[in-house]
């Protein structure tokens, strides 16, 4: 079992890799999962955790009931069952279920342990590690949350071998993401390596996890660097939010808004085409090819202002500088920024 740690100002904790063998908890343990997860893993799950009692709360599947709804749901459960400080709560699932469970462990009585045992190639690169966590509300996305640590996260690849090939791609989206930003090798060697073969994937999860643990443990909170995982999704969260979250997976919407930043990022003199052609191959091979349309720039323009990237009205973006190093900006000219917005609204 490979080990990964990440160290933030209060804790320190493993992401393992490998196969789960036993969870042991002194107290009471609540396992969240959706329906579809639940119907493949939980027994696997459940046959592993050893602890005073076990509780099991399903919620809904998909990115639609990442809301309050599912919280209190999670929550009615957690009081039914009397859990109570000591206890920990796990969370079975993807990037949904893993910010959901982070939030309300969080929540609950001013803070439970949590796990993270994700099983999509999104939630084991990114989204299980580095404790943010939240919920979308008709303002936009993740919204409201707060920042929370899992006491461990164990990553088992055998997971991925269920995951349909449109989720499989948007986690990639994750991947490439991180070597744009954080490290060139990485990023040449996806380019010789083919993450449909099993070995190579598993290598990038490491290498992903390892980059996400470094820029959490230096920036727990993202007053700076970690911000830098948000290439993409300055855009994203736009286009997600327009299309109610029912059209593009979150990685497939990254992938759109990585090609708008890179196009932003070229007008500004920080990108070359040859790097932006290089991006567009590692997008393609994995067929993050959405194209989206942008019916008003204006109404698209005025929806930045909803996310919690943008602070005292300024806009902020990541862009990568190059290949493996980025620039985190809220500079950025507007006519600049409505000419790459035209250009998908054509
Ligand atoms: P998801 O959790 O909705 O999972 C995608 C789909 O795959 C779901 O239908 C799920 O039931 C199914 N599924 C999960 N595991 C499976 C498996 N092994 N086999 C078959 N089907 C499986 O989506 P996601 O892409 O994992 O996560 C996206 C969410 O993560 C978004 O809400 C995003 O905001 C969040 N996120 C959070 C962070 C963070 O740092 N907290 C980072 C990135 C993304
Ligand atoms: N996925 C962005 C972050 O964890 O900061």
């Amino acid at each position: 079992m490979q080990e990964i740690t990440v160290s933030t100002s209060n804790l320190t904790y493993s992401v393992k890799i490998g196969r789960l063998d036993k969870i042991i908890h002194k107290g009471k343990v609540l396992v969240v999962s959706n329906p579809k997860i639940a119907g493949m893993y939980l027994q696997d799950l459940l046959d592993c955790i050893q602890a005073d009692e076990v509780f099991v709360s399903i919620v809904p599947d998909g990115e639609s009931h990442k809301n309050f709804e599912s919280i209190d749901k999670i929550l009615e459960v957690a009081f039914e069952s009397r859990l109570d400080r000591k206890s920990l709560m796990i969370a079975l699932g993807g990037g949904v279920i893993s910010d959901m469970v982070g939030f309300a462990s969080g929540i609950y009585q001013r803070g439970v342990d949590f796990i993270t045992i994700p099983t999509t190639l999104l939630a084991q690169v990114d989204a299980s590690v580095g404790g943010k966590t939240g919920i979308n509300n008709r303002f936009g996305k993740n919204l409201v949350g707060i920042f929370h640590q899992p006491k461990a996260v164990y990553v088992n690849p055998l997971y991925l071998q269920t995951l349909p090939k449109r989720e499989f791609s948007a986690g990639v989206a994750e991947i490439i993401k991180m070597a744009v930003c954080f490290d060139k090798d990485f990023f040449n060697w996806l380019k010789d390596n083919d993450l449909n073969d099993r070995d190579c994937l598993e290598i990038a999860i490491a290498r992903s996890i390892q980059i996400k643990a470094n820029v959490v443990s230096l920036d727990e909170t993202e007053q700076g660097i970690r911000g830098a995982l948000n290439y993409g999704h300055t855009f994203a969260h736009v286009i997600e939010n327009e299309t109610n979250y029912h059209t593009f997976l979150h990685g497939e919407a990254v992938a759109i808004g990585m090609r708008m930043a890179n196009d932003l990022a070229l007008k500004l003199g920080l990108m070359s085409v040859e790097n932006i052609k290089s991006i567009d191959f590692l997008l393609n091979r994995y067929d993050l090819n959405h194209n989206y349309h942008i019916k008003d720039v204006e109404s698209f323009y005025d929806k930045f202002f909803l996310d919690k990237k943008t602070q005292n009205d300024k806009i902020k973006f990541i862009f990568p500088k190059g290949i493996g190093d980025v620039a985190i900006t809220d500079e950025v000219p507007k006519d600049k920024l409505f000419e790459t917005l035209k250009k998908w609204g054509k």
